[in-house]
């Protein structure tokens, strides 16, 4: 019988080594014979750690597991898929949260073995570099166009029109940088797909490689994600012993390396020009624009930088076609999107959905609410630098143009949330306060800027002079907006201008009391 426990940030922190550990001592006690597949997590993170054993019927599922619930769950005649156990959840195809799921993007996770070669191929793992190999770099980038995929990692900038660019950028060394210094607040899909899904990944970037002309890449992950340096080395070795990077890929003559280099905790440093900055050995400084990385960004050579998520849909768009993935979503905002559940959230976890849905059905029905049980009263979906969203901004489709529209930005996909605990206007203090850590210094605006702007809130907070310093405050949030070098400065007052808007009542109590 296979039985699967997932290798995976979340579930490790939640016991999951151990749990396998004792399975194999007491599937063996009982002389039962198992085998022990270390699968990726399903990104149910409630259920984590959630082990799953395969059955005639199908693979069904346990959790959340602790390690002294494995005698019992053997007892109970797990292994012969039982159901009456309080910690079986049934089939795992039909637990709700994943079977109203549309995953193109993370259609393997949680069901491999991530470092299993022949485990990707068995479900559809390198068809795409396979059909890549027999297109033209213009066919590919054609490809990617008629895909309509945008950028995932924030500013949804058409994948395929920044390839192009490449492309046609004439130079001896053309270079692919995938940005995985996932750092927004709540986000963890980016480290989801590296560590259960690694070749997806490399898949991708092989294929932007063969689209652009680009022989080398690198992938800029944060230290913060050492399992994921573990997996993605692994991953990177087997795949060159397998032909599937390296020189000469496939016998097509073709070549492309590939390394990981690890940052080191700037938030900045996922800015994409910062982040050259830092792979070419320099302090994290944001670069001026233009020249654009496409046409002068690593070691001044034309560069792709594209986020985890942009680079993880390409084997599937090469795969399926283009058009298989415009099929889904809306209006411009094509394919699917990774929304990441989190904060005060009751089944926190990864929901992959076309573009369209709402917020209202994310956070009420996969979410299930707050964890706390009290009323959900704000939500910031996008990270730090983006707005939070009031109930009467839940009902909207996620789609980029109508978040665009009230101020609001979809991001990298991170939606945060709060109950009605939460102090709006300590939350608009810390925008400001994260923006004075992590600015990275250049310009004036975000840098005394960014402090200025605590000093403002907590005036206003303790109540003095509250008129003069909120109109302080707004201008000072006009001038980071229109002065800024980069989004770190020029997108933080967006969660301080909608904490403000739709939480007026919260600026109105001191800091330490109550309404
Ligand atoms: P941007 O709008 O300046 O650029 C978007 C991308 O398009 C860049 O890669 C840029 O080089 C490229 N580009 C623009 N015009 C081009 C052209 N004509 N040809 C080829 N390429 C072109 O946005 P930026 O500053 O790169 O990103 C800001 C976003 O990052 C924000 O919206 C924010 O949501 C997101 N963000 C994401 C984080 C994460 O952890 N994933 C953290 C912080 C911010
Ligand atoms: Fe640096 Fe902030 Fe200016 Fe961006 S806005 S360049 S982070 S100082």
């Amino acid at each position: 019988v296979r039985v699967f426990v997932p290798r995976e940030t979340t579930a490790l922190s939640l016991g999951a080594d151990t749990i396998a550990r004792r399975l194999e001592r007491d599937a063996a006690a009982r002389h039962e014979g198992i085998t022990l597949v270390r699968n990726g997590s399903r990104g149910l993170f409630w259920l984590e750690p959630m082990i799953e054993v395969e059955t005639p019927k199908g693979r069904f599922a346990y959790g959340p597991v602790t390690p002294s619930d494995v005698p019992e769950l053997l007892d109970s005649g797990m292994l012969e898929g039982c159901i009456s156990h309080p910690l079986a959840l049934g089939p795992v195809d039909e637990i709700e949260y994943l079977a109203r799921q549309q995953r193109l993007t993370f259609a393997r996770i949680g069901i491999t073995d991530p470092l299993s070669i022949d485990d990707y191929q068995v479900h559809r793992g390198f068809a795409g570099l396979e059909v890549a190999l027999a297109l033209t770099p213009q066919a590919i980038v054609d490809e990617v166009k008629a895909s309509g995929l945008r950028g995932r990692g924030g500013a949804a900038f058409p994948t395929g029109i920044k390839w192009q660019t490449v492309l046609d950028a004439p130079a001896d060394q053309k270079y692919i940088v995938c940005n995985a210094d996932e750092g927004d607040s709540g986000t963890f899909a980016d480290r989801l797909a590296m560590e259960c899904d690694p070749y997806m990944l490399i898949e991708g970037m092989t294929i932007a490689g063969l689209a652009v002309g680009a022989t080398q890449g690198y992938i800029y992950l944060r230290s913060e994600y050492p399992l994921a340096k573990k997996v993605l080395d692994e991953a990177i070795a087997r795949a060159e012993r397998a032909g599937f990077l390296g020189d000469d890929i496939r016998h097509s003559g073709h070549t492309f390396h590939l390394e990981v280099r690890l940052g080191a905790g700037a938030y900045i440093c996922g800015e994409e020009t910062s982040l050259l900055e830092s792979l070419e050995g320099k302090r994290g400084l944001v670069r001026f624009k233009p020249p654009l990385p496409a046409i002068e960004g690593l070691f001044g050579r034309p560069t792709v930088v594209n986020n985890v998520l942009s680079l993880a849909a390409v084997p599937f768009i090469l795969a399926e076609g283009g058009d298989a993935y415009a099929n889904y979503g809306m209006g411009r905002s094509k394919g699917t999107l990774a929304l990441q559940l989190a904060g005060n959230v009751k089944r926190g976890g990864l929901v992959e959905l076309a573009f369209g849905t709402t917020l209202r059905t994310l956070m009420e029905e996969f979410g299930g609410g707050t964890l706390t049980g009290k009323p959900l009263r704000a939500v910031q979906v996008g990270g730090p630098l983006c707005a939070y969203l009031p109930e009467s901004q839940w009902d909207m489709p996620l789609d980029y143009e109508t978040f665009a529209e009230v101020g609001a930005g979809i991001g990298h996909g991170g939606v945060v949330m709060f109950d009605d605990s939460v102090d709006m206007a300590e939350q608009a203090r810390f925008s400001m306060e994260f923006c004075k850590v992590e600015s990275c210094g250049k310009c004036t605006p975000c840098r005394i800027g960014s402090t200025r702007g605590v000093e403002v809130i907590d005036r206003i907070r303790a109540d003095d002079d509250r008129e003069a310093n909120l109109a302080l405050l707004s201008d000072l949030c006009d001038t980071m907006v229109d002065g800024s070098l980069c989004a770190m400065g020029g997108m933080t007052p967006f969660p301080v201008q909608s904490a403000l808007k739709h939480f007026p009542g919260d600026f109105q109590r001191p800091a330490n009391g109550e309404y």
